[in-house]
């Protein structure tokens, strides 16, 4: 049920940003507060009866890496209901102090993901966060800055995943996505 109200909520686009691509909006569902609220909720609820139980006893969500730019729209929100600390993952060169870079490829070219060096400790349990995984690229260097931190992930966590183009078999920690979006 709630499924299927977050995936009639998506804005769809066909042709953009370009020909061939049909781009999936999640803004559409932050527009409206009672389905912003189920897409929060469900993500929590699959979070608190699946992910933390693994952990086994006393265990926690450390720190949730919210991925630049939508990914931020929602990691504040977990992070605040699971008592974790928001860590954002941004585009270079847009975060000052120490950071922690990892370069990895869009569909044309490359591109620089940064995290503040500190802000995940050795040993914490993350989980990430984005709107959407397409090639995985973006997903993929997010869980190399947390592991280079020492970070351990538990699973990464998207409204949309694209299964066709394989990113989600990039990962190195299990994936959950609420919607999939079609070739
Ligand atoms: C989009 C989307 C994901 C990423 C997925 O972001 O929001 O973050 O692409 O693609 P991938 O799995 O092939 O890496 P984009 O880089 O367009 O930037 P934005 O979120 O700042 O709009
Ligand atoms: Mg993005």
């Amino acid at each position: 049920m709630d499924k299927e109200i977050i995936k009639q909520s998506l804005g769809v686009h066909p042709g953009f940003p370009k020909p061939g691509i049909t781009f999936l909006d999640i803004f559409p569902l932050l527009a409206d507060p009672l389905k912003f609220e189920i897409l929060i909720t469900h993500l929590m609820s699959h979070i608190t009866s699946h992910t933390i139980p693994q952990l086994g006893k006393g265990g926690k969500v450390d720190a949730v890496v919210g991925l630049d730019a939508r990914g931020f729209l929602l990691g504040p929100i977990l992070a605040m209901r699971l008592g974790a600390a928001f860590v954002p993952v941004r585009k270079g060169g847009k975060l000052p102090g120490q950071c922690s870079k990892v370069e990895y490829t869009l569909e044309y070219g490359k591109d620089i993901f940064e995290m503040q060096q500190g802000t995940i400790k050795p040993g914490q349990n993350v989980i990430v966060i984005d709107d959407l995984i397409a090639t995985g690229g973006s997903a993929t260097a997010a869980g190399q800055l947390i592991k280079q931190a020492g970070g351990t992930t538990l699973e990464y966590l998207f409204i949309v995943a694209l299964p066709f183009l394989k990113g989600l078999e990039k990962l190195d920690a299990p994936a959950y996505f609420i919607v999939e979006g079609e070739d």
